[in-house]
Order: C-alpha cells, then sequence, then structure tokens
C-alpha cells in the first residue's frame, strides 16, 4: 500500500514510520504539507495518490484549546472535515484520531465505540465535532481511532513532552512528588498504537467508523506513575492526590478507559500498559547508558 502520513514528527507519526513494513511511506513535514491548507492537502493527495491517508496531526494542548478554541476547530474538526472530503472524492481510505476526552467520565466501565459521547471540555468539544464532520461527508471511507494517554519516544511537542519522560524527569528532579489519582484511564503506547492501526488497515474486514485502540487495562495517573518508579527502581517517592476531576482549571473525566471491542472482534488487540511501560522503559532509559547513569536508583 502506498500510505500519505500528515505528522511525522510526532509521537504517533515517528513510531508508525519506525515499524518495518512493506508499505511505501509518504511524510511530508509540516511545512510542506499544513492540514489546515485544504487546497494543498487535495493537491498532494492527487499527486502521489495514495491507497491510505494517515492524519495524526491535532490541536490537542488542553489550555490551548480552552484559550483559542477557533484553533482547536481549525485543526480538530474544519481540516479533518476538508481532508475526509479530499480523499472520498479520489477514493482514497482516511485513518484520523481522537481521543477519550469525547467522554465524560461518568460511566465506571470501560466506554465502548457505541457509547454516547458528551464531552466536558473545548477539546472533547473539538475532537467531537471533528469526528462527526469527517463521518458526515465520508462515511464509508472514514475510520476514526480514539485513543488515550499516548507515550512516545518523540514526546509530543505541543504537550511539552510525553507523560512517562516528564515524571522520570520529575524524579530527576525531586526527591518526592505529588500526582493525581482521581482519573481512571488507559495509557497507551504509541508503538503498540502504531502497530495495531497498521494491522487495522489491513484487516481484509476493518469496514468504516470509530474503533477504540489503547493498551489493555486500567489505572490512574498515580498507579501508572508508581509503575513507572518501580520499573526504573528510582529512589523517589509519590503521593497521590485527589484535584477533584479538575487540572488546570479544566474539567476531565473522572473515568475515561476505553474497550477495543470493534478491532478485539477482528483478532486486533494491544498489551497490557504494564507491558508496554516495561518495553517503553527498556529501549529509552534501561538500555541508554548514558541516560540510565543520570538516574536516581534505589540501592
Ligand atoms: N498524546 C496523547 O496523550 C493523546 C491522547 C489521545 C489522543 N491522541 C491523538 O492521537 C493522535 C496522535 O497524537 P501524538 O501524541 O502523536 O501527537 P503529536 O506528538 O503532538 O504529533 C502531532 C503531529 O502533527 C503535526 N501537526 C500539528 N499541526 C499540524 C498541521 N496544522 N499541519 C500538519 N501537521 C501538523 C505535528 O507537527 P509539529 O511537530 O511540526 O508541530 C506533529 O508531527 C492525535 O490526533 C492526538 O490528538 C493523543
Amino acid at each position: 500500500m502506498r500510505i500519505l502520513l500528515i505528522g511525522r514528527s510526532g509521537q504517533l507519526g515517528s513510531s508508525l514510520l519506525s515499524l518495518e513494513t512493506k508499505h511505501e511511506w509518504i511524510a511530508p513535514t509540516r511545512c510542506e504539507l499544513d492540514i489546515e491548507d485544504s487546497h494543498s492537502v487535495l493537491q498532494t493527495i492527487e499527486k502521489y495518490k495514495p491507497d491510505v491517508l494517515i492524519n495524526t496531526a491535532a490541536f490537542h494542548n488542553l489550555p490551548a484549546c480552552e484559550k483559542t478554541p477557533e484553533n482547536a476547530f481549525s485543526v480538530n474538526c474544519v481540516s479533518v472535515k476538508n481532508v475526509a472530503h479530499a480523499c472520498k472524492s479520489l477514493g482514497v481510505l482516511f485513518v484520523t484520531f481522537s481521543s477519550d476526552y469525547v467522554f465524560d467520565g461518568k460511566k465506571s466501565e470501560p466506554y465502548t465505540e457505541h457509547d454516547k459521547a458528551t464531552p466536558i471540555q473545548m477539546y472533547g468539544i473539538s475532537r467531537l465535532a471533528g469526528e462527526c464532520a469527517a463521518l458526515s461527508v465520508a462515511p464509508e471511507n472514514t475510520l476514526i481511532i480514539r485513543t488515550c494517554g499516548l507515550y512516545g519516544k518523540k514526546g509530543a511537542a505541543s504537550k511539552g513532552g510525553n507523560f512517562v519522560d516528564n515524571r522520570v524527569n520529575d524524579a530527576l528532579e525531586y526527591k518526592e512528588f505529588d500526582m493525581g489519582n482521581d482519573q481512571i484511564v488507559s495509557p497507551t503506547s504509541a508503538l503498540d498504537l502504531a502497530r495495531a492501526v497498521l494491522s487495522l488497515i489491513e484487516h481484509p474486514k476493518h469496514g468504516y467508523g470509530i474503533y477504540h485502540l489503547v493498551n489493555e487495562g486500567a489505572c490512574t495517573w498515580y498507579e501508572f506513575t508508581c509503575s513507572i518508579i518501580d520499573f526504573l527502581g528510582l529512589d523517589t517517592k509519590v503521593q497521590p492526590i485527589d484535584r477533584g476531576g479538575l487540572s488546570g482549571n479544566m474539567r476531565r473525566p473522572s473515568y475515561s478507559v476505553l474497550a477495543n471491542t470493534r478491532a478485539r472482534a477482528l483478532g486486533i488487540t494491544l498489551p497490557h500498559w504494564q507491558d508496554a511501560l516495561r518495553e517503553y522503559l527498556a529501549d529509552k532509559y534501561l538500555a541508554d547508558e548514558h541516560l540510565l547513569a543520570k538516574l536516581p536508583i534505589r540501592d
């Protein structure tokens, strides 16, 4: 397959490009192709004639979404709709991403693809709008993949890195720090997500519409942080705190675990989050003598 990828420098984009595949990848930089330039998107699709377009671009810095919702809607909704339309007109499979933040968190068991989405902040609202817009113009050639708490080697530049690296940095700086114990999530490795995305688009029966793809299991950010500290053997204490579902003055879903029901029915599952975290830490930290030497390891 020939795959046009938008977002090559991001966590998921770079993980997709790191996989060994037989596919032909066309991966322009953001300077070469800005998703907000619909004319340029159409021209690029016409030029390369891909079988699939994977869009990992997003405006997903939450405080920025609250401050400038017009920017969030431009990238997460209007641009997604325009790309969906261009893909439909040229017969290209469109794969794009969304978030667990389309849910309000009132459930206490994993959200399936069939649960009603009722977002509670501008970011989630812009993502749900993007899902609806893409599916309204191209219901039969769009795959929307919702994921959660993504961490990849590159780190999300627009969010100031990824959660795992930021907690390791906290451990370098502090003997003790606080972490929220009031949000239950499905942290997901960008590498596992990339593998699952390819399995899905290669599957002859993938169909269209919304899929959930996350690592198995669930935990709070506090529990996830304790595992980072334990797996690396760091000499740091973490204290659980309850922020009452508020962080940075924004409402966040207190429970946003996703169930991969549609992908599982096709035989596509991701590893448990603990295995994914071990793989990430082993690859990024334990295999790098220079990084390892800097860490405050327990005696
Ligand atoms: N990170 C999470 O915790 C999380 C959770 C749930 C869902 N998701 C979704 O999963 C997807 C992948 O996330 P990620 O963590 O890989 O994101 P990321 O690391 O922030 O990467 C985003 C990529 O998109 C590019 N981009 C941004 N705006 C663009 C534009 N206007 N035109 C072209 N390219 C643009 C960025 O380029 P530059 O680097 O040059 O800006 C970067 O390459 C996104 O849809 C995201 O919202 C992420």
